[in-house]
């Protein structure tokens, strides 16, 4: 198939920039084309008055009254968890003995796996997440399913088999060596092959060996572009249970970088009790954090610093971090980074400065931001030309208030901000991946509908 054009409002991203520089169009126009490799890249996006003339034969998409926006980057889900959101429990220990632990061992039936994964896809891109950074289970077949399920939806998806060789019980537990064979192996199936990747999964620290982190960070030199995802810093006891564990290292954040796992293309989740030094080892090495607010607030873990993070220049992005996190919407996700920056306290007691994000920023750090964190700047998350075409069209008449509330939005802040606050996934009217429209299978509710 040839170019094909989609006119609408536009809304992208710099690429490259530590920050967000917003390129907005009211009346835009989006240019793509397949490229030798099958994938659809932006050649073109700018004001329709100025493009159109240059591509007089391109089939033109007419979506006025919405905007075309990048697909969303989830930097942090376990898609195994999806049947167990809203488990409670008293923090973050008790819930993985209590209910994620127990759930995850039935990821050892393929068939389950398989079943989640392709439900957990299709809701995700309903949700208007086009790239995540996903959890499989220990269980090498749980990896096999969500990467089968993306590549048939020809998605940009990473996913990772959990190691977890100790502190976790029967049924997930896996073996040090053959959980280290188990990652090579699919490293060499899966990463790179065309639009996945592979993410080198330790649970967390008190779930991994020493040997197995030792392998862990071994794969990960040996590999520099496979992704390295883990969890850290997230609740006081798991903090309190590291420094039992490993007394001899000067914190949490320092474990991972002794063995190795401190580089460009490493997302931890949380990070919520880091220190001065833990930011700047972040901000030196290339790693990055997964801000989880919705999960946080979910189990009670704490607020995100985002001022102490910044001032060191740590790379962040949102994540949804489903099952802890309450909700596959990016827009909720936006919604609770925005009152956790408000919070003037961390969790543990400590003070933080209250911060008011920008809905310029907290947009950016679910699309072009949280690609710049996961080293895939360029490649999706901005519209950039040259980019992979995987947007959304979203409808500011998808419901009677966000219409109304749209209607009085005097700026484009004002107008993004009315979409943070009240939008979910009616909102969200088409998902194209790699330019080619996404049918939902499951038929969602009010105008969400997918048409070419
Ligand atoms: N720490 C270790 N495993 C997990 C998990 O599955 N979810 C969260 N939120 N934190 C973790
Ligand atoms: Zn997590």
């Amino acid at each position: 198939m040839a170019m094909q054009a989609w006119r609408a409002a536009c809304l992208a991203f710099d690429p490259e920039a530590d920050h967000p520089i917003v390129h907005y169009e009211s009346d835009g126009l989006l240019v793509a084309e397949p490229q030798s490799d099958g994938v659809w890249r932006v050649v073109a996006r700018g004001p329709y008055a100025a493009l159109r003339p240059q591509w007089p034969q391109v089939p033109v998409h007419d979506w006025r009254g919405r905007c075309i926006a990048p697909g969303f980057i989830d930097l942090h889900v376990h898609y195994p968890q999806t049947d167990i959101i809203g488990a409670p429990a008293e923090g973050l220990l008790p819930w993985l003995q209590r209910y994620t632990f127990v759930h995850e061992a039935r990821l050892a039936d393929p068939a389950y796996a398989q079943e989640v994964a392709s439900f957990f896809l299709d809701e995700m891109l309903r949700q208007g997440v086009t790239t995540a950074l996903t959890w499989a289970t220990s269980h090498p077949a749980s990896v096999e399913a969500v990467l089968e399920q993306a590549e048939a939806r020809g998605l940009r998806w990473i996913a990772g088999k959990v190691l977890q060789d100790r502190h976790s019980p029967d049924g997930v537990r896996d073996d040090t060596e053959g959980s280290l064979r188990e990652t090579e192996a699919l490293i060499a199936r899966w990463h790179g092959r065309r639009r996945l990747g592979y993410a080198i999964t330790p649970r967390f620290a008190p779930s991994c060996s020493d040997a197995q982190l030792q392998g862990a960070g071994a794969l990960a030199a040996a590999h520099p572009s496979v992704w390295v995802q883990s969890h850290v810093a997230e609740n006081v006891d798991e903090v309190r249970w590291v420094r039992e564990l490993y007394p001899h290292d000067r914190s949490y954040l320092a474990v991972y970088e002794r063995f190795g796992l401190l580089r460009p293309r490493a997302v931890y989740a949380h990070g919520i009790y880091l220190d001065e030094v833990d930011h700047a080892r972040l901000a030196a090495t290339g790693a990055a954090v997964a801000v989880s607010p919705t999960s946080n607030l979910f189990l009670g873990s704490g607020f995100f610093d985002y001022a102490a993070a910044r001032r060191a220049g740590v790379r962040l992005g949102l994540a949804s971090d489903v099952g802890a996190g309450m909700s596959f919407s990016p827009f909720a996700t936006m919604r609770a980074a925005y009152t956790v920056g408000r919070a003037a306290v961390r969790g543990d007691g400590a003070a933080k400065a209250a911060v008011s994000l920008t809905p310029e920023d907290l947009w950016w750090q679910h699309t072009a931001g949280a690609a710049r964190a996961a080293g895939l700047a360029g490649v999706v998350g901005s519209l950039a030309v040259g980019s992979e075409a995987d947007f959304i069209v979203l409808d500011p008449e998808a419901t009677p208030l966000l219409k109304r509330r749209c209607a009085h939005a005097a700026s484009l802040t004002e107008w993004l901000f009315a979409f943070i606050v009240l939008a979910d996934d009616r909102a969200v009217a088409h998902v194209h991946v790699a330019g080619q429209p996404h049918n939902f299978t499951q038929r969602p509710s009010g105008r969400n509908e997918a048409r070419a």
